[in-house]
């Protein structure tokens, strides 16, 4: 399978449900890794275009994104915004509905979209690239799979959401097994409260079925929800939360797996 065109480290934010906790799960690895020292770019793939509300200085001039750009109707150099704790944020930005039509029929039709899009930024050596990706299956996941170098598949610890799972592992394994470059398939389970019995019997099973890939655990925590009402990210909001030490954890362990590789990808 071919390479990606990237050589930035790519972490791809997956997961087959909607409402799971993907884009808190990437905004909150971004600003944890730019809190630590690491340059990073999140780019959001998602026409919800909702990862400017964790992460934006100017949550308003990130209605302009990467579907301006692709358009052409400005340049990629002026879609790179601001945001919080020195991440770089590259928004979907707001779209017309035909446009997005146009868009998903444009980038079914050129599979290293995504890859020549970032080739084209100058960015510092070290970047970290985050990807936030809509809920199931679509062009935009498959525009994130085909470079990711690591994908952290986000679930809540309840039976419809363990369910999904197998249907992630059909396309990380189509789009990211057989990549010389992919590293790991990992997965972050949010929103656990471990007061809940099934919470704690999804978790066993998840434990047992992932193993070292289980990046890690975050609890469902009143400061994730009142982060966002507040236009920030937890850490930002709430540093000694449970979702913050949480989320430190997820992202020491996710620099551990990419290690090797932050040197260059191979
Ligand atoms: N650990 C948590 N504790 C409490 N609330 C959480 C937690 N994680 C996420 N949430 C809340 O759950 C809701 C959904 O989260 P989020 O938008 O990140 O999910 P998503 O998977 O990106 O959704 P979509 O599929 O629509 O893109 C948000 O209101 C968020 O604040
Ligand atoms: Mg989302």
């Amino acid at each position: 399978m071919a390479q990606a065109l990237v050589t930035m480290p790519v972490v791809a934010v997956i997961g087959a449900k909607g409402g799971v906790g993907k884009t808190t799960v990437a905004a909150n690895l971004s600003t944890t890794l730019a809190q630590a020292g690491h340059p990073v770019l999140a780019v959001d793939l998602d026409p919800q275009n909702a990862l400017r509300f964790h992460l934006a200085t100017d949550r308003q001039a990130c209605e302009v994104g990467l579907a301006a750009a692709a358009a052409g109707e400005v340049g990629w150099a002026e879609v790179l915004h601001p945001g919080r704790h020195g991440v770089v944020l590259l928004p979907f930005g707001n779209v017309d509905d035909d446009y997005q039509v146009a868009l998903e029929r444009h980038l079914a039709e050129h599979p290293d979209w995504l890859g020549e899009v970032l080739g084209r930024f100058l960015l510092p050596n070290g970047t970290l690239v985050v990807l936030d990706t809509p809920p199931g299956p679509s062009v935009y996941l498959q525009q994130a799979l085909r470079i990711a170098n690591v994908t952290v598949v986000t679930v809540l610890p309840d039976a419809g959401s363990f369910a999904t799972l197998p249907l992630v592992e059909r396309m990380v394994d189509k789009y990211c097994r057989g990549r010389d470059d992919f590293i790991a398939n990992l997965c972050v389970v949010n929103q656990v409260d471990a007061s809940h019995r099934l919470n704690r019997d999804v978790l066993a099973a998840l434990r047992a079925d992932w193993g070292d890939d289980l990046l890690g655990v975050v609890h469902e925590d009143q400061a994730v929800c009142e982060a966002l009402a507040s236009a920030s990210d937890v850490r930002g909001y709430e540093p000694l939360s449970q979702a913050a030490d949480d989320f430190t954890r997820c992202t020491q362990r996710l620099l551990e797996r990419l290690a090797p590789t932050r040197e260059g990808i191979p």
